[in-house]
């Protein structure tokens, strides 16, 4: 059984079609990246997922339950933080994550216990007794993520939760996550970036203008479109005469900066990097720098975003 298992969903608003005919299957313990750009449709495919708002068509399945006949019972099951802020500005950051889980029902002992975690793992310790309104973007965000953790779920949905978060408190969120799915928690996660989505996803589906363009996992992801590698040399001075020595390899190109960079972009770069090699040494010109950088997934998915809309336009 999935966890969520969503077919041809839709959402239009008037004649514009937020999301359009999606198909989404996700497994139970998995962390599922949906990836795109800005107005691709990733908040309301959440508020579709999470039954905060009804499809225009479609059918969706959320641990089992029919979410279109029955969304009281999945919103019972799930947790959601959603990216709009949103908290109570008088209270503290204890009584709010206190309060949150009252909200839940969950037992006082085990809420006092929870909090506690909560809060030290959440490094809120230094803002415990302040109020939210008197705290920064990224603290209020940091309660906001830490307090859903307060009841038990078996689905969680989380829309771009690093926003505004500093580098340090990102690492700590995406730790965090990894290890709720190793025990078991299914994470469905928006982000419209593809390092976060790389370093914390199972599978990752891209959408772009509300169609999803292609689900995989990071590494087949990589393997189908990511064959190319770039190689970059560096030469501590200018030499004018490096053009015409490489004249006849057609992947390099030469640039000239505060020294002399070949760059070498190719699906088999060793056959080339050799030969450049050895041209430079028959010419006594010392190597400064070189680096191999395998295709990121950047460049995969500013590929595919392009691609897409150029065949649309
Ligand atoms: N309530 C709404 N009314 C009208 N249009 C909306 C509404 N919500 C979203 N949209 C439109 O749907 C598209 C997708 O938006 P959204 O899901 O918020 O994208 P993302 O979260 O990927 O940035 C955008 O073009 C947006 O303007
Ligand atoms: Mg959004």
């Amino acid at each position: 059984m999935f966890s969520i298992e969503a077919k041809s969903l839709s959402k239009s608003y008037n004649s514009v079609s937020a999301v359009d005919g999606i198909d989404i299957n996700v497994d139970s313990g998995q962390i599922f990246g949906f990836l795109g750009p800005n107005g691709a449709g990733k908040s309301t495919t959440i508020k579709l997922l999470t039954t905060l708002i009804p499809p225009t068509e479609g059918s969706l399945q959320i641990l089992g339950i029919d979410a279109i006949k029955n969304p009281l019972e999945v919103r019972q099951k799930i947790g959601v933080v959603l990216q709009e802020p949103s908290y109570e500005p008088n209270l503290t950051v204890e009584k709010s994550i206190e309060k949150y889980g009252m909200m839940w029902n969950v037992p006082k002992e085990i809420r006092k216990i929870r909090t506690n975690e909560l809060i030290s793992y959440f490094e809120l310790e230094e803002i415990r007794h302040k109020k939210n309104e008197d705290l920064s973007i990224g603290q209020r965000r940091r309660v906001q993520l830490a307090r859903e953790f307060i009841h038990d779920m078996e689905l969680l949905f989380l829309d771009e939760p690093t926003v505004g978060l500093d580098p340090y408190a990102r690492r700590n969120l995406l730790n965090f996550l990894k290890k709720k799915a190793s025990e078991g928690l299914t994470i469905f996660y928006t982000t419209h970036v593809l390092t976060e989505a790389e370093y914390l996803c199972d599978n990752i589906a891209i959408i772009n203008k509300g169609k999803i363009m292609t689900i995989d996992s990071p590494d087949d992801l990589k393997k189908k479109f990511g064959n190319q590698k770039t190689i970059k040399i560096q030469i501590s001075s200018i030499k004018k005469e490096l053009p015409s020595l490489f004249s006849n390899i057609q992947e390099c190109k030469i640039e000239f900066n505060s020294g002399s960079t070949i760059t070498i972009h190719s699906d088999k770069p060793e056959l080339l990097l050799m030969k450049t090699l050895q041209i430079l040494n028959e010419n006594n010109i010392d190597i400064e720098n070189l680096s191999a950088i395998p295709t990121s997934l950047e460049d995969i998915f500013l590929k595919m975003v392009n691609n897409h809309d150029s065949s649309n336009n």
